[in-house]
Order: structure tokens, then C-alpha cells, then sequence
């Protein structure tokens, strides 16, 4: 424990939220393997609706491909040495019995990147997800069986400059600008 009650480790995480940035500019040098293992692995630990594992991830390393990707992905405004695509198993979102309409597997591709984004910062990974793309053109390309779509691609490398400073330190809402507190509507 720290002065402040709180862990250390605790500190960190909040440390790593706070500094975490999208790295668009990347140097061409490969990202070691073991460090793609750790950032896919961390998607596991990510919160999932109902608990369920409906994600599946296409790691991306050949050149050839991370070219072809980036031809169909107008959003994808770095030239990634690896990438990983969060893809959905919408045949075992199904039978599952998530209803149409039920937002949950959308929001776990958000809480998986998030995950992905926080461990490659923990690693001094570049990364930034990109949804500008086109799912139809990517599957093709990942050669995926009909029901897994590609919905959210995570470029990863190293960064070519300095870390940018948080966001949220230029000018603009505050936390307390976007924040409504119950007892300050109903007081008791
Ligand atoms: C759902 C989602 C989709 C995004 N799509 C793209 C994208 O297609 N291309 C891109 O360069 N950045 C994309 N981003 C990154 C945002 O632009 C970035 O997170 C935002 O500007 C805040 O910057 P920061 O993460 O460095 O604080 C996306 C982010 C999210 C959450």
C-alpha cells in the first residue's frame, strides 16, 4: 500500500490509463512475438457479456497482408508491423441466445480492444484501433469461415516518437463537464 491506502499495482493501472495514447507514427521494426502473445492474451481477461468467449483474433505479421489490410482500411492511417483483428463468432453469438438486438457483443469488442490497447501501452507498444475498414474485404483476406466478422483492428509496432501527452490535457469537457451526480439532482 501506498499513502494513499491504494496498491501500487493499483497506481500503475491508473498510470497507464491516464497516459495511454493512440501511436500512429511507427518505426518499421518487427514486434517480437512474445509481446503479441501478451497482447492477445490480455483480451482474455477483458469483461464479456454473459461471460462469454465470442471473439475470436487473427494475429497479422506478414507484410504482404498488413499491405492488403491497409488497402481496404481507409481509417488505417499507420503502416503497422503487426495487427491483431477482433473478430466475432456471430454463429456462436446465436447459440448462445444473445437476442438481435442485445448491444453485448459489440460492447465486448470495445472492452477487448480497450484490454489489447493497455497492455501493448504496458509493453511501450504503439498501438491504435481502427474500425474504418471493410469487414467484407477483410474476411476475404483473413480467409475466415462465414459466421466470424472482423469488427475492430488493432495496429501494433513500435513508436517512431515521443509519447503525446494524455488527451485529456488539452483544452476541452472536463470530467465534471460530462459527469451528473444523482445527489445533486435528488439530495437526500
Ligand atoms: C471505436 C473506435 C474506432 C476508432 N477508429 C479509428 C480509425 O478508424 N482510425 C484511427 O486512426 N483511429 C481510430 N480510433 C482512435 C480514436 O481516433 C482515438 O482513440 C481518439 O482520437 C482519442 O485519442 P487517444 O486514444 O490517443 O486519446 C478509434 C477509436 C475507437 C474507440
Amino acid at each position: 500500500m501506498n499513502d494513499t491506502g491504494k496498491s501500487a499495482a493499483n497506481s500503475d493501472v491508473l498510470e497507464a490509463i491516464r497516459t495511454r495514447r493512440v501511436v500512429r507514427s511507427l518505426t518499421t521494426a518487427p514486434v517480437a512475438r512474445e509481446d503479441l502473445e501478451t497482447v492477445v492474451d490480455s483480451a482474455r481477461y477483458a469483461p464479456r457479456a454473459g461471460n462469454r468467449r465470442i471473439h475470436r483474433y487473427i494475429v497479422v505479421t506478414r507484410p504482404a497482408l498488413l499491405r492488403a489490410l491497409r488497402m481496404i482500411s481507409p481509417g488505417m492511417l499507420q503502416v503497422p508491423t503487426a495487427a491483431i483483428v477482433v473478430c466475432v463468432d456471430w454463429a456462436q453469438v446465436r447459440t448462445y441466445g444473445f437476442a438481435p438486438a442485445n448491444p453485448g457483443p459489440y460492447i465486448d469488442v470495445g472492452t477487448a480492444a480497450a484490454t489489447i490497447l493497455l497492455a501493448a501501452h504496458a509493453l511501450d507498444l504503439g498501438a491504435g484501433p481502427v474500425t474504418s475498414f471493410s469487414r467484407t474485404a477483410a474476411a476475404t483476406l483473413l480467409d475466415l469461415p462465414e459466421s466470424v466478422r472482423p469488427e475492430l483492428i488493432v495496429c501494433l509496432g513500435h513508436p517512431a516518437v515521443e509519447r503525446r501527452p494524455p488527451s485529456c490535457s488539452r483544452p476541452g469537457p472536463t470530467w465534471a463537464d460530462v459527469v451528473r451526480w444523482d445527489r445533486e439532482a435528488h439530495p437526500d
